[in-house]
């Protein structure tokens, strides 16, 4: 059944696109030389990736951009969310600037802005240069300034052509997965770590929004969280507390001190680690932004575990509730709910979903097509649940659709497929999907109605 989509919702301008980031897609990891990220070691390290995979090759982008540029056309699509490799653009982590990863990503968005496509970058998607882990990573500060250094490089090459700035891509994943929970790189379980990590990586958005600011005055600044809505398992009491509790961890320690709120009291409490504030930084943190992005993927729901660690919370799994190949409930109404969210609480002006998507296993057929109803149906509830949270005021500007490409999906490998347009890993061929054509109608449909309507 097809999803209705209130297209009248949107603006006329509204953005439609796609999104990657560069460790999934990019492979050449020795190339030119960029130097290891803690996503190379961590993938390369046995027992850390579904079936030892890694990103040494992965939809071989690097060599093959012009053809994906050219994929995005046959979309139909006018925005690509894509992330620059630190390692690639100052592969010590800090000081000298190699110019040949610098020229990757200047070709890249000329060819982009040629082809009619507004790029978004994202300055940070997870591979941190692992010299830098060496010396601590994250939750040493030395790393936030490191990485604001990194990001005035990056701005002042590519500001002229750049309008859009992501600092960070779901800081959550690198601290709380990479540091507490340790299925990401760089693979620990210490909760100390990871909340310095969380406190350093907001410190180095805002230092690194200060950065490229001033480098391209013109930027139009934002931050890429993934948030949840949260439900209590039962109406116990507990479990209120336990869902409150999950907000905290998943939102509110994300969102608050980067709108002036600093970081919630209730969580500084549950997590009793003392974080390493220096006067100034709160200021910092909060930098004006001129977007928020959303990436949604899925509800949480929660029961209180009381001899569990931070956040004391564990995830239940609600009976009769359809889900993606990743085993993430499905609710589209989710994206509706946080976008109002971020509209009525936290006062947007502007939003981006800057992902959502879903996996399901593919079936390539004798003909060569990929069929996939049910990434269809993601996509069109997905979209029609956006057109609501617009209709009721949210100032969604944009969509990108996580992914472009089938590509590296961390640490399951290559088996759990995102794309809109299916990747051949042994043969690198491209083919988009029943899903692909699907979205390049929806926005055919969308630009007709404003053509008609200008
Ligand atoms: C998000 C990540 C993205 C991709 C999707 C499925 O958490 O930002 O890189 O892996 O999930």
């Amino acid at each position: 059944m097809s999803e209705r989509i209130d297209l009248a919702a949107l603006p006329h301008d509204f953005l439609w696109g796609t999104a990657t980031s560069a460790y999934q897609i990019e492979g050449a990891v020795t190339e030119d030389g960029r130097s290891p990220s803690i996503w190379d070691t961590f993938s390369h390290t046995p027992g850390k990736t579904a079936g030892g995979e890694h990103g040494d090759v992965a939809c071989d982008h690097y060599h093959r951009w012009r053809e994906d540029i050219g994929l995005m056309q046959r979309l139909g699509t006018d925005g690509y969310r894509l992330s620059i490799a630190w390692p690639r653009v100052v592969p010590g982590g800090e000081g000298e600037v190699n110019p040949k990863g610098l020229a990757f990503y200047d070709r890249l968005i000329d060819a982009l802005l040629e082809a009619g496509i507004t790029p978004s970058v994202t300055l940070y998607h997870w591979d941190l240069p692992q010299v830098l882990q060496d010396r601590g990573g994250w939750p040493e500060r030395a790393t936030a300034e490191h990485f604001a250094a990194y990001a005035a490089v990056v701005a002042e090459r590519l500001g002229d052509r750049v309008a859009h700035w992501a600092t960070l891509n779901e800081p959550l994943c690198s601290a709380w997965i990479g540091h507490l929970e340790g299925t990401m790189a760089p693979g620990l379980t210490d909760l100390t770590a990871a909340v310095r990590a969380s406190y350093h990586l907001l410190l180095g958005h805002g230092l690194a929004a200060q950065a490229v600011r001033a480098a391209a005055p013109a930027a139009e600044i934002g931050i890429v969280n993934n948030l949840s809505t949260v439900h209590a398992a039962t109406d116990r009491p507990e479990d209120a507390a336990a869902a409150r509790r999950m907000d905290g961890h998943v939102n509110r320690w994300w969102l608050d001190p980067v709108h002036g709120r600093g970081f919630p009291a209730d969580m500084r409490e549950v997590y009793g680690v003392e974080l390493p504030e220096r006067p100034g930084d709160a200021e910092t943190i909060a930098a004006p932004l001129d977007w928020l992005g959303l990436n949604y993927y899925f509800p949480a729901a929660v029961t209180d575990d009381p001899a569990g660690p931070a956040p004391r919370v564990r995830s239940v799994r609600r009976p009769g509730v359809p889900r993606t190949g990743m085993d993430w409930e499905i609710d589209a109404g989710g994206i509706t709910t946080l976008l109002l969210r971020l509209t009525h609480e936290y006062g947007a002006r502007k939003l981006y979903v800057t992902e959502n998507g879903s996996a399901f296993p593919d079936a390539v057929r004798a003909d060569g097509t990929v069929d996939d109803p049910e990434r269809r149906e993601y996509l069109e509830r997905h979209l029609a649940a956006c057109a609501a949270a617009a209709r009721q005021g949210a100032p969604l500007a944009g969509y990108f659709a996580w992914s472009l490409l089938d590509n590296f999906e961390w640490a399951y490998g290559y088996d759990k497929r995102f794309g809109l347009v299916h990747v051949d890993f042994r043969t690198q061929r491209r083919t988009v999907k029943g899903s692909g054509h699907r979205y390049a109608d929806i926005v055919r449909a969308h630009r007709g109605r404003a053509r008609n309507a200008a």
